[in-house]
């Protein structure tokens, strides 16, 4: 579950109501705001934390943020492949085995131009295959895995083999609002097509009922055949 609420406070009273929630996804919002402790807090109910900062800086320093992770019990933090095969490989080295490092890909914000215009190749870009070219990088450079759209998730399955973790948001029931989601599936479909992790924020965090929200997609991961 992302814990997209602005406040530790929140977010803790949220977990009190969903006594089945295994993992959780922190990002920049809430740690910036409440520092390492509230990481820590969730480590001490024995969550398993999803520490989604995206970095994305020199292999050194990237190497020290993913030991700083280590020591604080995270399960899962994200780099971006972007910043190359030392890096991520600097990152894997320094996760041990406990913890999983995930390389996000094409950022779902972008489209082809802002993407090409930001790696100076124009508009002659195929985000499709950036993000399968990615996939494959952070492979080589022994990630646990990557984060992808549900748009691209059996295509990074079928390049990345049975092994990788495939970390998949965009996650919806039929009924629930995308917002701005734009690539989206349901539990079922993810998972069917390889996700081995989905991220589910705004359904869970706005349902009236988020105990019975978050249940409705443990279940519907659960019904699946592969
Ligand atoms: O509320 P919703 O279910 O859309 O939340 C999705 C979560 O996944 C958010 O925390 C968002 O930051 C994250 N995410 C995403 N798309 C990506 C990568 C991460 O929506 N490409």
């Amino acid at each position: 579950m992302a814990l997209d609420v602005p406040r530790a406070k929140e977010a803790l009273n949220l977990l009190d109501r969903l006594p089945d929630v295994r993992w959780v996804k922190v990002g920049p919002v809430l740690l910036t705001r409440e520092g390492s402790e509230f990481a820590r807090e969730l480590v001490a109910r024995k969550l398993s934390v999803f520490l989604d900062l995206k970095w994305h800086d020199i292999p050194n320093t990237v190497a020290g943020a993913v030991n700083a992770a280590r020591e604080l019990g995270i399960a899962m933090a994200t780099v971006h492949t972007l910043g190359g095969a030392a890096m991520l490989e600097a990152a894997a080295a320094a996760a041990g085995d406990a913890l999983g490092i995930v390389g996000v890909t094409v950022l779902t914000s972008h489209d082809a131009a802002s993407f090409g215009d930001a790696v100076g190749r124009g508009s002659d870009v195929e985000l499709d295959a950036e993000v399968l070219r990615l996939a494959e990088l952070a492979q080589r450079a022994r990630l646990r895995g990557v984060v992808c759209s549900p748009h691209e998730v059996s295509a990074v399955r079928r390049l990345l083999g049975d092994e990788a973790w495939l970390v998949v948001p965009g996650i919806r029931r039929r009924t629930d609002p995308h917002a701005d989601q734009v690539r989206v599936a349901t539990a079922r479909d993810a998972v069917t097509n390889g996700a081995t992790h989905l991220v589910v924020g705004r359904p869970i965090l706005q349902a009236s009922d988020p105990a019975a929200a978050f249940q409705e997609f443990v279940e519907e991961a659960q019904w699946v055949e592969r």
